[in-house]
């Protein structure tokens, strides 16, 4: 080794000791006489101190080092004067007296400071990629993915899973993405596809008998990039044979307990996870991966509406529609152009508009109401009554305002959770170390495509329908719940999975329901069905988005600050500037020719 200690491990205990270290120049600060240099390396910094006293041509190549340089240096650790320890440093009581060093190689100046945690243009970022990632920041959130998937892979394998890779060519997945596909050179015309997930091989390892498998999985997906999204992202993918729903849901939670606990031990979480059904979790947050760090649950107000005089909400109840609200706590004092914008914001979301009403002063009692203090576009048209028995309804107080919104029951509910969401925060409502993980249940097994009129998978095909629904899957298809169950937490869906369908009957009926002939069966699924008929056990699994995970334990804004060498915004990867023109020499290999555009 080049070097004998990490800059970052020395303390009072190495005073005395000779060390050889190397690492890059963080900083360097010339004080005429003496040279301070903070030395880093990925384990932390320390400061070398070059003495022209104790070594001239130590101090003459130190004055020529700049930041980012590579050098090394070899000196003896000394515990640092009086009044110079530096405590936000942790090898602050200590410094390194250099007695001989060099210079391993030198660096550009860097097109955005190192070692400074300051907001820097993200493109800029990927580009350097290899420069952003020796920021302190970046370094830390690539050692917590590291130690998340360390832990789960002693986690899985104490509990006897197996760990194996399924390929990367492939055939299409039908998760519902794009697929992105390649072009095959030995059967011109052909294509592979990259996994959206390793959905079907995990079902056929099941079918080997593998019974609990697991991968920390690439999957490749061709959608829009967003905060939480990209092409090409990892799972934590695993199945298990001979379960039922409450086994996953059991080994999940325990899971995630222990890592949290393990990697973030300052991070809480709600024990047990809540199980919340898909409908509640739509009636009640207008989200199917709703926030749960903080309350503001969306409140029916039909009843009490449909007893008043004010026509927007009598005319949706007559139109099959629901009148519902949440509370804004603290917020009654809101200005007409703050209210304005609440009410623009809802008409985007696709309500006709906001009825808010605020409940005069903090200090006053609900009990004691009078209408002089409710402000409110719909005041009169309402009784007191009905005012108090809508602010009880959604469990407000005096000071608060509450929104409401009147319409179709899909609309009201989702505009109101985007306006939950906005309001929580606005009101910085969620504590930023929860951890609110949950579970949705009970998810509908299909859903109608609105363009073609078709029916969907909520998850994917291989979802089994509930036992109890199975009847009627010919008759009333909507009415069908799937075992599906996807995990939640703080705002973002981290996971999904289902018990599977291994009969290959049923497989073959709910193809035949969502539109697939048999030819297409035949031509897409003929291994599942056919792997199906030769003992197949039951079945079921989840996948984890890793970079989720480890985006919410990074308390990250997007997962773009988790992984390494992301895609930007726009699906390009800037550090190798990917996607790229091939030559004419590789397309006509892949029996490939570009349309002119
Ligand atoms: P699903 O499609 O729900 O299920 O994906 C599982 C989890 O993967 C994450 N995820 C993503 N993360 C980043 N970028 C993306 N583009 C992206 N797409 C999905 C999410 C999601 O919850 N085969 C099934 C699982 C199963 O049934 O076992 C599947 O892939 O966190």
């Amino acid at each position: 080794m080049l070097k004998t200690y990490s800059c970052g491990e020395l303390n009072e205990k190495h005073a005395g000791t000779k060390v050889t270290l190397a690492g890059w120049v963080d900083r360097r600060r010339d004080h005429g006489g003496l040279i301070f240099i903070n030395l880093r390396d990925r384990a932390g910094i320390v400061q070398v101190v070059f003495n022209p006293e104790k070594s001239h041509s130590c101090h003459e190549i130190a004055s020529e080092m700049r930041n980012e340089y590579v050098v090394s240096v070899s000196g003896e650790v000394a515990i640092r004067p009086p009044g110079t320890k530096n405590s936000s440093l942790p090898t602050g009581d200590i410094e390194v007296i250099a007695e001989s060093t060099a210079i391993i190689n030198p660096s550009k100046t860097p097109p955005f400071y190192i070692n400074e945690d300051i907001e820097v243009d993200e493109n800029l970022r990927l580009k350097y990629r290899y420069l952003d990632l020796r920021r302190t920041r970046m370094k830390e959130n690539l050692l917590l993915r590291h130690r998340v998937t360390k832990f789960i892979r002693d986690f899985l394998d104490a509990k006897a899973f197996m760990e194996i890779e399924t390929p990367i060519l492939i055939k299409s997945t039908p998760e519902g993405a794009r697929d992105y596909l390649v072009p095959s050179r030995v059967h011109p015309g052909k294509f592979y596809a990259l996994p959206q997930s390793p959905q079907q091989l995990k079902q056929l390892l099941m079918v080997a008998g593998i019974e609990k498998y697991f991968q920390i999985a690439r999957c490749f997906r061709d959608e829009d990039t967003r905060a939480d999204r990209q092409p090409e992202f990892t799972q934590l993918d695993l199945e298990m044979s001979f379960i039922e729903e409450e086994d996953i849901l059991k080994l999940m939670e325990e899971l995630f307990t222990s890592m949290v606990a393990a990697v973030k031990p300052g991070m809480r979480l709600i024990k047990p996870f809540p199980r919340i059904s898909y409908t509640e979790a739509m009636e009640h947050y207008g989200s199917d991966k709703p926030d749960l760090r903080f309350n503001l649950k969306i409140g029916n107000l039909s009843d009490i509406a449909a007893d008043s005089d004010f026509s927007i909400f009598h005319s949706a109840i007559t139109n099959g529609g629901q009148v519902k609200g949440i509370c804004a706590p603290e917020c009654a004092a809101y200005t007409r152009s703050q209210l304005e914008e609440l009410n623009r914001m809802a008409v985007e979301l696709g309500a006709g508009g906001l009825v808010t009403i605020s409940l005069g002063d903090k200090t006053d009692d609900l009990n004691n109401l009078t209408m002089e203090q409710v402000k409110s576009r719909a005041a009169k048209y309402l009784s007191l009554d009905q005012v108090k028995q809508i602010a009880r309804r959604l469990e407000a107080n005096m000071g608060d305002l509450l929104l409401i919104i009147a319409g179709k029951p899909e609309i009201a509910n989702t505009v109101l959770g985007e306006l939950r969401q906005e309001m929580g925060k606005r009101l910085n409502l969620a504590d930023p170390d929860l951890l609110a993980f949950a579970f949705i249940i009970g998810f509908p097994l299909l859903r109608k495509n609105e363009g073609s009129a078709r029916w969907e998978s909520e998850h994917h095909p291989f979802t089994s329908p509930r036992n109890e629904d199975m009847s009627l899957l010919d008759a009333q298809p909507e009415k069908v719940r799937g075992k599906h169950y996807d995990m939640i937490c703080n705002g973002f869906e981290i996971g999904g999975g289902s018990i599977r369908i291994h009969n290959a009957e049923l497989q073959r009926r709910i193809f035949n329901l969502l539109g697939y002939s048999n030819t297409e069966i035949y031509a897409q699924f003929r291994h599942m069905l056919e792997a199906f008929e030769y003992g197949a056990p039951p079945h079921g699994g989840i996948a984890l988005g890793l970079d989720r995970l480890v985006m919410l334990l990074a308390k990250a804004d997007t997962i773009r600050e988790v992984i390494a060498f992301p895609k930007n915004q726009s699906a390009i990867d800037l550090t190798l500037n990917a996607p790229s023109i091939v030559s004419d020499e590789q397309l006509a290999e892949l029996h490939l020719s570009l349309k002119e555009e």
